[in-house]
């Protein structure tokens, strides 16, 4: 805390002026540059890390002072409540953050393999609130995803086993790896795409725990170890919803947390509060990143309370917002989560809207990759 407390203080300072830029990395700009480089030190004993060589230092300083500069930007344009600023993504450009974090982007269209249920009738009575984190043992522990790009696997994985505590109240986490190294539509570690973690499922017959068939951060290529464990869980089919969010709440409320794609581009400056964005600054069509959508609410309006970073107006009227639920560690974030806001499509929320429906399949149904 006081560590933050510090970053604060040393930004506050750095922002208060001009802003950032290029020039303050010069050797003889005067005492400014110290101060980019206190704060920058505080980042790499906070998040350990550290670089190979002087140029490396010098290159990732620079990024470190940009992403900064991004962050004061977005928080500026930001319609909502949230702060952008350091997070522990702050030494990436955005090309690696979206290399390293991100997996392919999904297609436009997906095609008639999941189930589209008629599902307008959820949206009807939906409650105001809605939080499964308040539900004892329903979500399990925030994951990270390091340096393998399974956040599709995480999100089917948390989708399944949370759905199947609210259904059997057995309180099973269920097997990453296992989706990683059995995946043969996917790309496992490379990327994939939720559904291909379903494909998966019903084509093994359900899915092993994590405890016996843990999470290694690296895909065992064609070593598929399904066979040799005792199966936790299953599900019966997979379903894409509605795109209309009312729909999607009123969903959520009964059955219980879902998988969403969105555009991850705002999370790698994302501090806390609400994202509401636009198309022009979170492009609605280009989702790339899964996570588990798990409530809703709403932000009551009031003063917003003022950091030394936020000089920006923020609007006073209540905000509807999603919780998600991220796999890039709980240091990231709102303890792990973030918040986006409710209503307007952002950052393609309801664009891929796709669950499991849990259960001991009747019997083994053929399946196949889409094309
Ligand atoms: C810090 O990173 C180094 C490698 O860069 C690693 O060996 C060490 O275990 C890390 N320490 C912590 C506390 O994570
Ligand atoms: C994901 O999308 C973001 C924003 O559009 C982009 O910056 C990033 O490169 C993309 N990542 C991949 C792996 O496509
Ligand atoms: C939703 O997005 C549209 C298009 O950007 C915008 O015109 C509208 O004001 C937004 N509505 C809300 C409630 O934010
Ligand atoms: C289903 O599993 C079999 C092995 O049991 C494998 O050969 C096949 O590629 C898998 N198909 C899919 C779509 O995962």
């Amino acid at each position: 805390m006081t560590l933050t407390a510090h970053l604060f203080y040393f930004l506050a300072l750095l922002l208060a002026g001009q802003g950032l830029s290029d020039s303050l990395l010069t050797k003889d700009a005067g005492p400014r540059p110290l101060e980019l480089k206190e704060v920058f030190k505080l980042f790499q004993i906070q998040f350990n890390r550290s670089y190979s060589n002087p140029a490396e230092y010098t290159r990732r300083l620079g990024i470190f002072a940009h992403n900064l500069a991004q962050a004061q930007r977005l928080q500026e344009e930001d319609l909502g409540t949230a702060e952008f600023g350091q997070t522990p993504f702050s030494d990436l450009t955005e090309e690696e953050f979206g290399q390293l974090y991100g997996h392919q982007r999904a297609p436009e269209r997906i095609l008639n393999m999941a189930k589209k249920v008629k599902s307008e009738r959820w949206g009807e009575s939906v409650p105001p609130t809605c939080d499964w984190r308040k539900v004892k043992n329903i979500i399990s522990s925030i994951k990270n995803q390091g340096n393998c790009r399974c956040c599709w696997a995480i999100a089917a994985a948390d989708n399944i086993q949370t759905l199947w505590r609210i259904k059997t109240q057995q309180f099973v986490d269920v097997s990453v790896q296992e989706l990683l190294d059995c995946d043969r539509c996917g790309n496992g570690c490379n990327g994939g795409f939720v559904w291909d973690a379903y494909i998966t499922v019903l084509n093994n017959s359900g899915l092993a725990s994590e405890e016996d068939y843990p999470f290694q951060g690296h895909q065992k290529p064609h070593r598929c170890l399904a066979d040799k464990y005792r199966k936790v869980a299953w599900i019966q089919d997979f379903t894409m919803l509605s795109s209309n969010e009312q729909v999607i709440a009123g969903y959520l409320a009964i059955h219980g947390p879902i998988t969403v794609t969105i555009n991850m581009k705002l999370l790698q400056y994302y501090q806390k509060g609400v994202i509401k964005a636009t198309p022009s600054t979170c492009d609605p069509h280009l989702v790339n990143h899964s996570v588990l959508l798990v409530g809703f609410g709403k932000e009551k309006g009031g003063m917003q309370t003022g950091t030394l970073l936020s000089h920006s107006r923020k609007p006073r009227r209540s905000t509807p917002y999603w919780i998600l639920k991220n796999s890039w560690g709980a240091e990231w974030g709102e303890k792990g989560y973030f918040r986006l806001y409710r209503g307007n499509n952002t950052c393609g929320i309801a664009k891929y809207p796709i669950t499991a429906r849990v259960d001991r399949p009747v019997k083994k149904a053929p399946v196949s990759c889409p094309p």
